[in-house]
């Protein structure tokens, strides 16, 4: 990986993608990866707030620059991918972090439809596999890499209410890092899950706004409150820094002591 440029930083000299970098956790991911030092590639579908995002990290004194990117396109990823390494010149940091719940995402099992199924599986699942596909011979050329993939409590545990396509793709992601992690530790690419518990964000704003709803997470959550983007982006710097070049193939659960009890 790139060494330190004695700046102090934590992530100087580092490029990273960072997925669903326009909003919530990619957001705060995007900020905190480009005020350690690192180059970040904000990638999204949603492009006005993306390129804002971008905008305000280099107003900042960051380096920042908003990529164009449907995650569950493969011929996009190959685009955003050789445009991070022309312009950067090298790829170390990949975090798989857009994803979507919403109606399609909380069918329980009697409810499936399947375009909705496909549609969630597609963006918080399959994406993976295709980032990782395209990015790692990018990491090994770099000599290494670290790549962050955003799973959740419900990759974990069930819920009551949790739809099925949601758990089984945060599911999937889960196993499917331990398994990258495993095959390309010898290219010293590193690859973790990160769980976040209950968030606030845009994609839990309508949820949490539900009578209730928030009060009830909130006493489900042992430390007592909703989570931050923050506290989840806190977790991937540690995982896309050399602070954890040891770790490899683990489940950083953030989620206030959710699934401890
Ligand atoms: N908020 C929570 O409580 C919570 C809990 C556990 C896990 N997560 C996971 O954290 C990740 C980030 O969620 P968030 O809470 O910040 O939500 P968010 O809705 O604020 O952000 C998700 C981002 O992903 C982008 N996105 C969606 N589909 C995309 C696609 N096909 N291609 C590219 N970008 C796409 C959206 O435009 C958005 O900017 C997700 O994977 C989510 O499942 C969130």
């Amino acid at each position: 990986m790139a060494s330190n440029t004695g700046d102090n930083k934590r992530l100087s000299g580092k490029v990273a993608i960072v997925t669903g970098g326009a909003s919530g956790i990619g957001e705060a991911t995007s900020r905190i990866f480009a005020q350690q030092g690192a180059k970040v590639v904000v990638a999204d579908i949603q492009d006005e707030r993306g390129n804002l995002v971008a905008g305000e990290v280099v107003k900042a004194g960051g380096e920042a620059t908003f990529m164009h990117l449907n995650v569950a396109n493969e011929a996009e990823w190959e685009r955003v991918i050789a445009d991070t390494v022309k312009r950067y010149g090298r790829l170390d940091i990949l975090v798989n972090n857009a994803g979507m719940s919403g109606p399609k995402g909380r069918e329980h099992v009697e409810q499936v439809q399947r375009e909705n199924w496909d549609a969630v599986m597609a963006v918080n699942a399959t994406s993976v596999v295709l980032a990782m596909k395209h990015a790692i011979p990018h990491m090994r050329r770099a000599g290494g890499g670290s790549v962050i993939n955003i799973s959740s409590i419900y990759g974990i545990v069930g819920s009551k209410g949790g739809g099925a396509a949601y758990h089984a793709s945060k599911g999937a992601v889960r196993i499917l890092s331990k398994m990258a992690a495993v095959q390309y530790a010898v290219d010293k690419i590193r690859v973790n899950s990160v769980h976040p518990g209950f968030v606030e964000s845009p994609m839990t704003a309508e949820l949490h706004g539900r009578p209730g709803v928030r009060e009830e997470r909130e006493s489900l959550t042992p430390i007592g409150r909703i989570g931050t983007p923050e506290d989840i982006a806190m977790g991937n710097l540690y995982l896309a820094s050399d602070e954890s070049s040891f770790v490899t193939g683990t489940e950083l659960v953030i989620d206030g002591g959710m699934t401890a009890q």
